[in-house]
């Protein structure tokens, strides 16, 4: 298929999976509104049909709790063919609707920024209402999961990366006694060895359900849940969202030095994300030590401004280790697993997110080679959820939203380069 061709398959899935305000990440498998897939189809969105683009982000901020907290996932509409629905969350009354009780990586001032630039006179009416609430979010973000500037999470699910071996040691320290009986749903459409493990699962509900008997209330939560683990992800993806809503703020006259504080905060803070090795990994903030691991999230630095020649010289090593970087865990590696999900494959969203990063800190020739490799990734694989870093075989659900989207903004010879 020629890329103009893939631009219009591309297009196709964006609107197959479009529910009307909202998009499903893929039919089946993911029955709701995800929070940062959401964020990404809106950038997706915005190639072909601005006014879409922020529907997306409009009806996503309709799920935001009075605390500033966005969920991770939004039940529009009930499905019992998914677990864990909106019963197990029993978040009934927290929010305007049912909704699980995470969050996720607030990759959104980000792409409303960028969604902003491409027509600014369309989209100033959407800032100045998505600008409250997005500075409401970040304030969550800083004032609950926020540890001397590194933010981290209450659930591996809260980081985007599920099963990544950042969480191993806080998942291993967990005895999930008292869970109840369920049903995986997963594996009904994805193939179990390329999805977290059933002991992953059993900790993934324990703390939901912990969470759930604490009532959601977020002092306890960040105080008591046994999980927290700073996020070299959530660290960067905050910082860099943060500069794009003081852009936003300086757009809309807006006064913008809470925004300012808080991105200096994080600068300093994502230092304290060092390995001894000098690599951005998960902090485990119960055991106090640092994964030891190199994972696409540590490749992330860039993206939030922050420069590190020991990234650089790992990205040499990503791109000859694997024909498809970057690898969500090193190859090679002790977790290396090139089929389970975030223990070894490649995210194009992730790849985007570097890209860009790249791009802003002038490192164009690795931009345009991860780009390039992306691009070949996808045009000869498809849009799946992610892909075997060594050989691109896609894994995980199919025609899927956000890997689309990440063609048509940034993939796509079309999309014009990084
Ligand atoms: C998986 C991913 C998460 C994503 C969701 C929907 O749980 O790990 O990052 O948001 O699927 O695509």
């Amino acid at each position: 298929m020629n890329h103009l061709a893939l631009d219009e398959a591309a297009r196709a899935i964006l609107r197959k999976n479009d529910q009307g305000g909202y998009t499903l990440p893929t039919y089946g498998l993911y029955p709701y509104q995800w929070n940062w897939d959401s964020a990404f189809a809106a950038w997706g969105f915005a190639q072909f049909d601005i006014d879409r683009a922020w529907l997306e982000l409009t009806t996503l901020f309709s799920g935001q709790w009075p605390n500033g907290m966005l969920p991770h996932i939004l039940f529009h509409k009930p499905d019992p063919r998914y677990f864990p629905g909106q019963d197990v969350w029993d978040t009934d009354g927290k929010g305007p609707i049912a909704s699980s009780g995470i969050s996720q990586p607030p990759v959104a001032a980000t792409f409303a920024r960028m969604i902003y630039d491409k027509d600014p006179q369309e989209g100033r009416a959407h800032i100045a209402a998505l600008f409250p609430k997005l500075v409401a979010w970040h304030r969550w973000f800083m004032s609950w999961r926020n540890s001397d500037g590194m933010i981290f999470i209450t659930h591996p699910w809260e980081g985007g990366r599920d099963n990544a071996p950042d969480w191993d040691s806080a998942m291993q320290a967990i005895d999930p006694v008292g869970v109840d009986a369920y049903t995986r749903r997963d594996t009904a459409h994805v193939d179990a060895s390329m999805r977290p493990t059933k002991e992953d699962y059993d900790r993934y509900i324990w703390l939901v359900q912990r969470a759930r008997s604490l009532g959601w209330d977020d002092a306890k939560v960040a105080q008591d849940q046994p999980f927290k683990v700073a996020d070299p992800l959530m660290t960067f993806v905050l910082l860099r969202a943060n500069r794009d809503l003081a852009a936003l703020a300086d757009a809309l006259g807006e006064d913008r030095r809470e925004l300012d504080r808080w991105t200096a905060e994080l600068t300093t803070g994502a230092q304290g994300l060092r390995n001894d090795a000098g690599v951005f990994d998960g902090y485990n903030l119960n055991l106090g030590h640092h994964a030891g691991t190199v994972s696409n999230a540590s490749f992330l630095c860039w993206f939030g401004l922050v420069e590190s020649p020991k990234m650089l010289a790992e990205l040499q090593e990503a791109f000859a280790d694997s024909r498809y970087p970057v690898p969500s865990q090193k190859v090679g590696s002790g977790s290396f697993n090139a089929k389970r999900y975030w223990r070894g494959p490649t995210w194009a969203i992730v790849n985007m997110l570097i890209g860009l990063g790249l791009a802003d800190m002038g490192h164009t020739a690795e931009a345009d080679e991860l780009r390039a490799r992306t691009a070949k990734m996808m045009s000869e694989h498809g849009f799946a959820e992610y892909y075997d870093p060594l050989t691109g075989a896609p894994a995980g659900g199919a025609s899927f939203t956000w890997t689309a989207a990440v063609w048509l903004a940034w993939a796509s010879p079309s999309a014009g380069g990084v």
